[in-house]
């Protein structure tokens, strides 16, 4: 089926630009670097003023951009529709289980959409503005550049249900993980330089209590250093209550973007289960070797990170769409 109506998309591209030339083979699906060149040449500068600002006044804000981007590419494509408020007629993604009490940063968006629509109504997507946004939020804190693809639109739609089933979760095995960014087309090794990401920013006790007081008290047992940061773990994590506290993914330099995190899984001290898979799984002895790859060899990580991130942020919604005035709205 694919590739049947990719051929016959093909043929009828090459008939079309034999009588009307190049232009017409043009794939509007595809993103490029100048899709904002002539509409709104300030695009990119506005975005990183805004996010320079937020990041100054608290560095989460580039956690919070960078995730927000990786939950609206997982559903539906990079569409935006992760920034969707519930209304009487539309069902948004904001109740789904990974999201619901746990992403922020919409007010954030809000803010920058703003500074966009001054300056060029209706012209860039907020599916960009993530984009964007999350590649400015990781160099802030000390990550990688890379040029961002854009042209992406904003969906008309969300889905509460593809966001419960396709948002991987903490408490998921390795086979289970690597399941799901291969359905998105990502390999296993775009997924260990993605969840690269948890150098930055932090996670409610509610998603790694399972792990403080399971499996982590075992490895803890035999290095004194793990002992003391599981004791301070509990200590913010208490047993029963607390489940909104937070806690760093990566302990050492929670608010740089750097390959400290991959040091604590080889230490077995990530917080996360889902994380700590990548490492102790006994299936995951590729995915092991690469998070031992990325903590000897910080430009290699960074370099398979924005790579990963491109690759992340190409998932399109097949639908199109628009660019809305409002992200947390359709336009009317
Ligand atoms: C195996 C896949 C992944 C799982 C299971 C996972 C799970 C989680 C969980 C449970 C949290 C804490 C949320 C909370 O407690 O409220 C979190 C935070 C975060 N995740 Fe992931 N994640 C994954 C992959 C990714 C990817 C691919 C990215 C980005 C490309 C990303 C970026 C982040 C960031 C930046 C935070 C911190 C957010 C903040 O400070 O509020 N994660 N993740
Ligand atoms: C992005 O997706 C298009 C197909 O839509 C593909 O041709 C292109 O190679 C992809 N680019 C990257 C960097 O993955």
């Amino acid at each position: 089926m694919i590739s049947y109506s990719r051929a016959s998309v093909l043929v009828l591209a090459m008939v079309l630009g034999a009588f009307v030339g190049p232009l017409a083979a043009q794939d509007p699906s595809q993103l490029t670097l100048d899709y904002y060149a002539k509409n709104c040449p300030h695009a990119q500068e506005i975005i990183r003023a805004e996010v320079e600002c937020a990041v100054r006044t608290n560095p989460r804000n580039a956690a919070l951009l960078l995730r927000l981007h990786f939950h609206d590419c997982f559903v539906q494509g990079c569409d935006g529709s992760v920034l969707l408020d519930d209304t009487a007629t539309l069902i948004g993604e904001k109740q789904a289980d990974q999201n619901v009490n746990s992403l922020k940063g919409f007010d954030l968006v809000d803010k920058i959409k703003q500074k966009l629509e001054a300056e060029c109504p209706g012209v860039v997507s907020c599916a960009d503005l993530l984009a964007i946004g999350a590649r400015d939020g990781t160099v802030l804190l000390g990550g990688p550049y890379w040029d961002v693809p854009v042209g992406r639109l904003d969906s008309k739609t969300a889905s509460l249900d593809l966001a419960n089933s396709d948002i991987p979760a903490p408490s998921q095995g390795l086979i289970t993980l690597i399941a799901k960014f291969w359905s998105k087309g990502l390999s296993a090794t775009d997924m260990v330089a993605l969840v690269g990401s948890h150098t930055i920013g932090v996670a409610r006790c509610f998603n790694i209590k399972d792990r403080i007081y399971g499996d982590f008290e075992l490895t803890a047992k035999f290095n004194p250093s793990s002992e003391l940061y599981l004791s301070k773990l509990k200590e913010t994590c208490p047993a029963h209550g607390g489940d909104d506290n937070t806690s760093p993914m990566d302990y050492v330099s929670p608010y740089v973007f750097d390959n400290a995190y991959f040091e604590g899984l080889v230490q077995g001290e990530g917080v996360l289960y889902s994380d700590q898979q990548m490492y102790s799984s006994l299936v995951g002895y590729q995915t092991a070797d690469l998070v031992k790859q990325y903590w000897a060899d910080p430009l290699l990580f960074f370099k398979h990170f924005s790579d990963s991130m491109v690759k992340m942020g190409n998932i399109t919604n097949p639908e199109g769409g628009e660019v809305r005035k409002n992200c947390r709205f359709v336009n009317s």
